[in-house]
């Protein structure tokens, strides 16, 4: 099966991993801050905080900024369920802002509107977490005007987006957030196995981060009262976690990271061919907006002739052996959080986005000749799934 997205390795990356198998440090070494120096450095931030999954630096994220029982998280419904339960884990409530119909992404038009009607009713948000759906930037500088007119925070889930660009800037340099989230998932445009990691300018935040990505453990002078006499000594001040990144994944993001903008460029560059080959087909494309460069993570194409036909298609391909997926199952929708009280109908445009999503096989190594056959066989479905007579 010819999957949707898979990593790319090369024997860069093989040497880089069995060069850390071989030192004295295979987790917290040398090269975890050395992979978030690059990072930093690659994404315009001031910090990169590494830790265990993308999911860890969700939750961190949330922590850093205090998120806590009483506290609302508002994130787009169109996403991986992590977006939204890394503030169920801090105890804070979750709510949903619809999305744009034409990138997928939250729509500010909608963000804007529910802020209102949430400032009469007394019930803003803690914090706003846009999703970059697909490699994509959402309107961050918009969404930061508002971040100042309400008083929330924002975190980015740039989980899709690493290597993306928005008003020619980096996507993660935070110029319009607290923090940002990474994923090195394996489909993502880098890998580290698993990882995440999380972008900063405050440097108070990315000390809290470090702090909790060790079990809020601290060895630090300053924080100790200015000495520690003895060499065993440490304190945890604060309950964190165990979400390190082992150095043998640091040194394979370090050396995953000296190709990202040939991942990314390859990722246009199949993006570009797909526009191109599936103009004029019964499918609305995805759409790059002007002030965004998308790292395309994946490349989500609608069938607009509605569900039923979307099934035909996914069928039709899965059989024969591409590997397309949905993204994605609207998260209000999932039963954990039908039983918090949301209910089919509470965001209609990612519910429709749903109905309609296929995602086509994007990822470095996909060669042309791959492309063009999974053209054609959509072609083929699409036939075969037009409206019954
Ligand atoms: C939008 C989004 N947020 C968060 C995550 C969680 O990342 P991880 O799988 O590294 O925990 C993912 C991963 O698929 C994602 O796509």
């Amino acid at each position: 099966m010819l999957s949707y997205g898979r990593q790319s390795i090369t024997e860069a990356d093989v040497d880089a991993v069995v060069a850390v198998l071989r030192s004295d440090f295979l987790t917290q070494g040398p090269m975890t801050p050395q992979f978030e120096q690059a990072l930093a450095r690659c994404c315009g931030s001031r910090y990169a905080v590494a830790v265990s999954h993308g999911t860890a630096a969700l939750h961190l994220a949330c922590r850093g900024i205090g998120l806590g029982p009483g506290d609302r998280l508002w994130t787009s419904p169109n996403t991986f369920v992590a977006s939204a339960n890394c503030a169920r884990y801090c105890g804070a409530e979750v709510d949903f802002v619809d999305i744009d119909p034409d990138t997928g992404n939250m729509s500010v038009d909608t963000l804007r509107e529910k802020l209102e009607a949430a400032e009469a009713a007394g019930r803003l948000p803690a914090a706003v977490m846009p999703v970059h759906f697909a490699g994509q930037s959402c309107a961050m500088a918009e969404i930061a005007t508002l971040g100042r007119r309400y008083g929330f925070r924002v975190i980015e889930d740039a989980c899709h987006a690493l290597g993306g660009r928005y008003r020619d800037a980096p996507v993660g340099d935070c110029r319009h957030s607290d923090m940002a989230v990474f994923s090195f998932h394996p489909v993502k445009t880098i890998t580290t196995g698993e990882g995440g990691a999380i972008t900063t300018n405050d440097e108070a935040l990315a000390e809290r981060l470090r702090l909790l990505r060790g079990h809020g453990i601290t060895r630090d002078r300053k924080r100790l009262g200015g000495s520690n006499p003895d060499g065993w000594y440490y304190e945890q001040v604060d309950l964190g976690y165990n979400y390190r990144l082992t150095d043998l994944q640091a040194a394979l993001g370090l050396s995953q990271l000296q190709r990202l903008d040939a991942h990314v460029g390859a990722r246009r560059d199949l993006a570009r061919r797909y526009h191109e080959t599936l103009a004029g087909l019964p499918l609305a494309l995805p759409r790059e907006s002007p002030d965004c460069a998308s790292a395309w993570h994946l490349y989500v194409v609608r069938v607009e002739a509605g569900a039923e036909q979307r099934r035909a298609v996914f069928e039709g391909l899965r059989g024969a052996g591409i590997g397309v997926q949905v993204h994605y199952i609207p998260v209000h929708l999932q039963p954990y959080y039908r039983r918090l009280g949301f209910r089919p109908g509470d965001f209609p445009q990612a519910e429709r986005h749903y109905a309609q999503a296929l995602t086509l096989p994007l990822f470095p190594d996909l060669t042309e000749t791959e492309q063009r056959g999974i053209v054609a066989l959509l072609r083929e479905a699409l036939d075969g799934a037009g409206p019954r007579e």
